[in-house]
């Protein structure tokens, strides 16, 4: 038996598996938590093993009313850990004390399931060097898209997992609200709204619509495939908040669809990287990615291999999260000693990307020809322009450039407006598989 506490009681918590039970401790009892523990007490007949939840840690155990009298409720880690639990599964989220509770888990030989990407892509070295030194299991495959698990299955599989490039679209909130502005004409502020109330944004979306949330899963997947460690601060990173409806719909007339993409791509010790929003052209297979959909392309040894599923959902990272739980019991430990072989930091270069640039100007607009000459002269090039249209009260006109640096069209941007009195936004454009 454990002391746990309850509901502000202290209370003792049955710690003795029956036979073949797994024993879980739970850090975290949230969205995410109560999914598992209702998994756990209410299994479905596919699951292969009864799952018993010893104790979750709260801050507030007085909030946790729906499984209340169900899952004993401690705010006492260390008591928790101490029962020596088969499995210690995370969804606290946040850095600490989830850092420092796994760390522990791991550095006592307990196997580690997490879902929390803020935590990997800052401290994901130090927690996967402590797991293959004490040969202890740490699975994350709920960390990026939740519902799609493709991180366990490409780590036992070195040559599928040698890849060169990432495209993806791993942020649901995002890719709803673009969806939604795209197909109902609503601004990002009804959008984002809309989206709250359907549970598909949090009250605070900043991390979401940010970008932030895709920067860090962006890290989780630049250690997994390329080795690399890589901060997500340390990424090139913008948010959907500055997009019209006139720009998705100009995206539509040139083709295409705006999306929250995620972009990586290395070569020697060089790797190049960004988050944040895109003209995709239609030929590109994140175009057809809509709604609360996520998406991963990976280019490796036999070309491009696409998997799309759904991102996140308490019920869906919950199942992921248990598979999880199922495989590290099982897992060898010398295959995490030998799973990581630790990350290198890469030289950051600037991603050369094709552009969508919105101009607009108060009163005239200048000239194609000029916009052409004044760019070129900066060595970036117009792939196509539009007709002229109307965007926050000023008059508009949208231009697709071919591939060059972010210091490039800045640069070229900077002497259009400087020249010809005209404003400017700029996301990036990517072109099929091939960019
Ligand atoms: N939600 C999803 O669909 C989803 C999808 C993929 C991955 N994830 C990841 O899963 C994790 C959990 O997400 P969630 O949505 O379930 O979060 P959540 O609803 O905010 O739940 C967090 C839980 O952790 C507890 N907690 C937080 N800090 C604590 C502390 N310092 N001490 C003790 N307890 C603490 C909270 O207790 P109190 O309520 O008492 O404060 C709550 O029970 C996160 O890492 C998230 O990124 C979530």
């Amino acid at each position: 038996m454990i002391t746990l506490v309850h509901e502000g009681r202290t209370v003792e918590s049955a710690v003795t598996p029956a036979p073949g039970e797994l024993s879980i401790a739970l850090l975290g009892l949230g969205k995410v938590g109560s999914s598992v523990a209702a998994l756990a007490l209410d299994p479905p007949p596919s699951l292969t093993r009864r799952l018993r939840i010893i104790g979750a840690l709260v801050r507030r155990p007085a909030r946790e009313p729906e499984l209340n009298g169900l899952v004993a409720l401690t705010t006492d880690a260390v008591t928790l850990l101490e029962s020596q639990p088969d499995v210690v599964v995370e969804l606290l989220g946040g850095v600490e004390p989830a850092r420092s509770l796994i760390l522990a888990a791991l550095n006592g030989g307990i196997p580690v399931v997490t879902a929390n990407k803020s935590l990997l892509a800052r401290h994901g070295d130090e927690l996967l060097d402590a797991a293959a030194r004490t040969g202890t299991p740490l699975r994350y495959e709920a960390s990026v898209i939740a519902g799609v698990p493709f991180l366990g299955t490409f780590s036992r599989r070195p040559l599928a997992s040698d890849v060169r490039r990432i495209t993806g679209i791993v942020n649901g909130t995002s890719n709803f609200i673009l969806s939604t502005m795209t197909s109902e004409g609503t601004s990002f502020a009804d959008a984002l709204t809309h989206s709250q109330r359907r549970g598909f944004a949090e009250p605070d979306p900043s991390k979401d619509v940010g970008g932030i949330d895709a920067a860090e899963k962006l890290s989780v997947l630049l250690r997994q495939f390329g080795g690399w460690s890589v901060h997500p601060d340390a990424l090139d990173v913008s948010g959907i908040d500055g997009l019209t409806v006139e720009d998705l719909r100009q995206a539509a007339v040139f083709g295409g669809a705006v999306k929250p993409v995620i972009h990586a791509e290395w070569t020697g010790d060089e790797a190049a990287a960004f988050a944040g929003p895109a003209f995709v052209s239609g030929a590109h297979p994140l175009a057809r990615i809509d709604g609360v959909q996520n998406a991963v392309c990976l280019v490796g040894r036999s070309g491009e291999l696409c998997l799309a599923g759904p991102g996140a959902g308490p019920d869906v990272t919950a199942a992921t999260v248990i598979d999880d739980v199922l495989e590290v019991v099982d897992q060898d430990r010398e295959r995490q000693h030998a799973a990581y072989r630790g990350a290198r930091r890469p030289r950051l270069t600037e991603a050369a990307t094709g552009w969508f640039v919105r101009v607009t100007a108060e009163t005239k607009l200048p000239d194609g020809r000029d916009v052409s000459d004044l760019l070129s002269a900066d060595g970036v090039w117009l792939r196509r322009v539009s007709d002229r249209g109307r965007c926050r009260n000023a008059t508009a006109q949208w231009l697709l450039t071919y591939p060059c640096s972010r210091t490039r069209l800045d640069r070229a941007l900077l002497a259009l407006c400087a020249a010809a009195g005209c404003s400017t936004f700029a996301i990036r454009a990517l072109e099929g598989s091939r960019e």
